[in-house]
């Protein structure tokens, strides 16, 4: 609890091209709750390390995504914008807590189980212990809250588990978060196979928005997505998982309910529900990527907020490391 107020914390890789899933599924909500909560938002790029990356790339990633999160409406004055490897105390309290971290709990992990099959070349420690890292950001800031898509749930368990067993121990060190998944799209599923999730390493181009994508393309892409015969556009995950999928984007892009969805499009066809889907999409979009352009060019506000923002995101993080140093035994600083 900072300043009366609950504490939010929530990240993302600045690893490929973001995908309308990123976005409905994490960075809206961050925009609708960062008003109720004291919000640190960090771009994980100590995170992205676990799977190679082309440095200057990794580097020009990631400024974009810290960018994006301005671009969407996140005001750096008030939530705590910040790159992840500026503060050191993340990876001094992953070390301490992977000594509180079985290796049961991380095989358990599917993410991990995914990650290692597609990057068989380059099983590292890194990949494995993952999760600690995660637990670590949270836990860092005394996150109440923590605003993921679904895919993320395990990790939060995880980092349930472990704060909850190192609070057994040593009293009560770290708040417990809770996660934050929102009504509508949690899921964003791929557009060219609704039952995988969609994301920024499909290798299919068409199965993925990303969040960089101009409205034709977006256009296009929805046009493209794979449905089914029936030509209904009724809500239906079992049997008609490609239209939900579609139907959850539009819910997420307009607000609009399921059932407000089948009235506008009872009678119609595919090609129409596509089209407005596409649009409606294209309108998210476009101003954001309008602001992160200018926002860009500002090198010198971009360099103010890193800077800043990092200062204030030590402060917080060394406070709980400090805390967690002393509780675990590691002799006191003389000053
Ligand atoms: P990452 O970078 O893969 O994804 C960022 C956020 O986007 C959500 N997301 C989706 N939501 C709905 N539908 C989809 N298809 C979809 N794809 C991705 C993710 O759930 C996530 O919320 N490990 C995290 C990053 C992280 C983190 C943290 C998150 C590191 N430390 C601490 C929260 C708190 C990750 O790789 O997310």
């Amino acid at each position: 609890m900072l300043d009366g107020k609950k504490t939010l914390f929530s990240g993302m890789q600045a690893t490929g091209n973001l995908t309308l899933g990123n976005y409905c599924g994490a960075l809206k909500n961050w925009v609708t709750l960062n008003d109720e909560y004291e919000c640190f938002y960090s771009v994980v790029d100590m995170h992205s390390i676990t799977v190679r990356q082309n440095p200057a790339e990794l580097r020009k990633r990631a400024r974009a995504l810290l960018t994006l999160y301005i671009a969407a409406g996140l005001d750096p004055e008030k939530n705590c914008i910040y790159y992840q490897s500026h503060v050191s105390a993340h990876a001094e309290l992953s070390w301490i807590l992977n000594c509180y971290t079985y290796m049961g709990e991380l095989n358990r992990m599917t993410q991990f189980k995914d990650k290692s099959s597609k990057h068989a070349d380059n099983i590292n420690s890194g990949l494995y212990t993952y999760p600690v890292l995660m637990a670590s950001d949270i836990l860092l800031y005394q996150a109440d809250v923590v605003p993921v898509g679904a895919d993320q749930m395990q990790h939060l368990e995880l980092t349930r588990d472990i704060a909850q067993r190192f609070n057994n121990i040593y009293g009560d060190v770290f708040t417990i978060p809770e996660a934050y998944v929102g009504k509508t799209g949690a899921r964003i599923m791929s557009l060219q196979d609704p039952t995988k999730k969609m994301s920024k390493s499909d290798e299919n181009i068409n199965a993925s928005i990303y969040l960089t994508d101009d409205p034709d393309t977006i256009i296009r892409k929805f046009k493209r997505a794979v449905t089914d015969s029936s030509a209904e556009v009724r809500y239906d995950k079992e049997e008609k998982p490609g239209i939900s999928n579609l139907i959850d984007i539009y819910r997420s892009a307009t607000g609009k309910g399921i059932e407000e969805i089948e009235r506008e499009f009872d009678g119609k066809g595919y090609g129409d529900f596509k089209l407005a889907v596409g649009e409606s999409v294209a309108d998210l979009l476009k101003p954001i990527q309008d602001r992160q352009v200018d926002l860009l060019k500002d090198k010198a506000y971009i360099d103010g907020i890193i800077k800043a923002n990092a200062e204030k995101a030590n402060y917080f993080a060394n406070k709980t490391l400090r805390k967690v140093q002393k509780k675990v035994g590691f002799p006191e600083r003389i000053r």
